[in-house]
């Protein structure tokens, strides 16, 4: 049984970096969450830290309730496997497995017990007597995450564990870590800087950008109900379309949208809760999944685009277009804009489409799945 929580942490190191920032999260016994953010966002600080190999500068770890900010790592209970996983190389994959238990300085019956079990647990049963070079990369790995089980800690805290396979092993052990903490139930931090990885493998996901929380849910929700701008565009593959927009009534006294050169009306409830933003800077935002060909069964509005670019994956294509208007203005310059709306925009459609780069195609729009983001990139509606 352990929970853990992070109260108001923040992180300056001592030549001024700030990698986290009044962070709060908060993981159930038995939970796996997946931190998930771009490089340098202060996923590993916050292991770290939990880890007690990093001082906090500020705000309380807990676990089990307890503070652990004074305590060393050894009494923390806590059991970490790195991107870079160093086996003794002279040792067994048996006495690497052994290793942490003699630091423990456990029992011979009982460090035997628990190598089987967890060697049986991990598919390693056959390979116990080999030497780490005498593997594969996907069981070095393997015996890498035992030596961590065979602790049986409290927590375990895994840093991109994967980033060093191939994707096929990643695909394959992502699923047996899956399997795996499901079976022990230990509550885990998962930590990738990958949005797939974390999509398919978290309980829940914490979203980090620049050593602040972004937003914490379930997958699913992260997905259709993004906090902001940062996570629209994050998660998804490929992420939210955002594009600048201004709002303009109609004459039957709705609202509609620019895009590029064209207006497209909204719906009443969309209307609504917009209402406000008339004359105020306001973001929109469509995935890629939301644009289709122009007669598809939710079109309500036809754009003709100019491709760009077309990655054909056989079953579907991504079509990469410029979006006329607002975004030409920006793009290229510093303005504050380039963070926040896509460089192009992205379709998602079935097959190949019968149109090559530099040509126009007409596209269908599903108007009801616009998302609307204010001036500071927080999610409308
Ligand atoms: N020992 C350190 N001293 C100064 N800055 C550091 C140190 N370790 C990490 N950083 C900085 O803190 C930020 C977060 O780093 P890190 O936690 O490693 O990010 P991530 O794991 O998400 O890639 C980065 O800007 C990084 O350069
Ligand atoms: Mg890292």
């Amino acid at each position: 049984m352990s929970t853990v929580s992070f109260k108001n942490i923040s992180k300056i190191f001592d030549d001024g970096t700030l990698a986290v920032t009044a962070f709060d999260l908060d993981i159930a016994d038995g939970e796996l969450m997946v931190l998930v953010g771009p490089s340098g966002c202060g996923k590993t600080t916050l292991l770290r830290m939990l880890a007690g190999l990093e001082t906090v500068s500020s705000g309380e770890l807990l676990i089990d309730g307890r503070v652990v900010n004074p305590l060393p790592p050894q009494q923390r209970d806590i059991a970490m496997v790195f991107q870079n996983y160093a086996l003794y190389p002279h040792m067994t994959v048996r006495r690497n497995l052994e290793f942490p238990l003699r630091m423990m300085k456990l029992g011979k019956d009982e460090r035997r017990q628990r190598v089987s079990e967890v060697a049986g647990l991990l598919g390693l049963t056959a390979l116990l007597e080999r030497k780490p070079r005498e593997l594969s990369g996907g069981q070095r790995q393997r015996v890498a995450m035992g030596r961590a089980i065979v602790r049986e800690p409290k927590v375990f805290l895994m840093d991109e564990p994967l980033s060093n396979l191939d994707a096929r092993l990643r695909l394959q052990i992502r699923g047996e870590i899956a399997a795996l903490q499901r079976r022990m139930r230990t509550t885990t931090l998962y930590v990738t800087h990958d949005q797939v990885e974390a999509m398919t493998l978290g309980d829940r996901v914490a979203v980090i950008d620049q050593g602040r929380l972004q937003q914490v849910d379930e997958p699913q929700n992260l997905y259709a109900h993004p906090a902001n701008i940062f996570v629209a565009r994050f998660i998804g593959s490929p992420g939210m379309n955002i594009f600048r927009t201004e709002l303009h009534p109609t004459e039957d006294r709705g609202l509609a949208i620019d895009w590029g050169r064209q207006r497209l009306p909204l719906h009443a409830g969309q209307a609504h809760a917009l209402r406000k933003y008339l004359g105020k800077t306001l973001y929109a935002g469509l995935r890629p999944e939301a644009i289709h060909y122009p007669d598809a069964p939710d079109v309500e509005a036809t754009i003709v685009v100019k491709i760009e670019s077309i990655e054909a994956l056989g079953h579907e294509s991504l079509l990469y277009f410029g979006y006329e208007g607002r975004m030409e203005e920006t793009r290229g310059d510093l303005s504050p804009d380039n963070n926040m709306v896509s460089p192009l925009m992205v379709a998602r459609l079935a097959g190949t489409p019968d149109a090559g780069a530099g040509e126009s195609l007409r596209l269908g729009l599903a108007l009801k799945q616009l998302y609307f983001f204010d001036a500071e990139g927080s999610a409308i509606c």
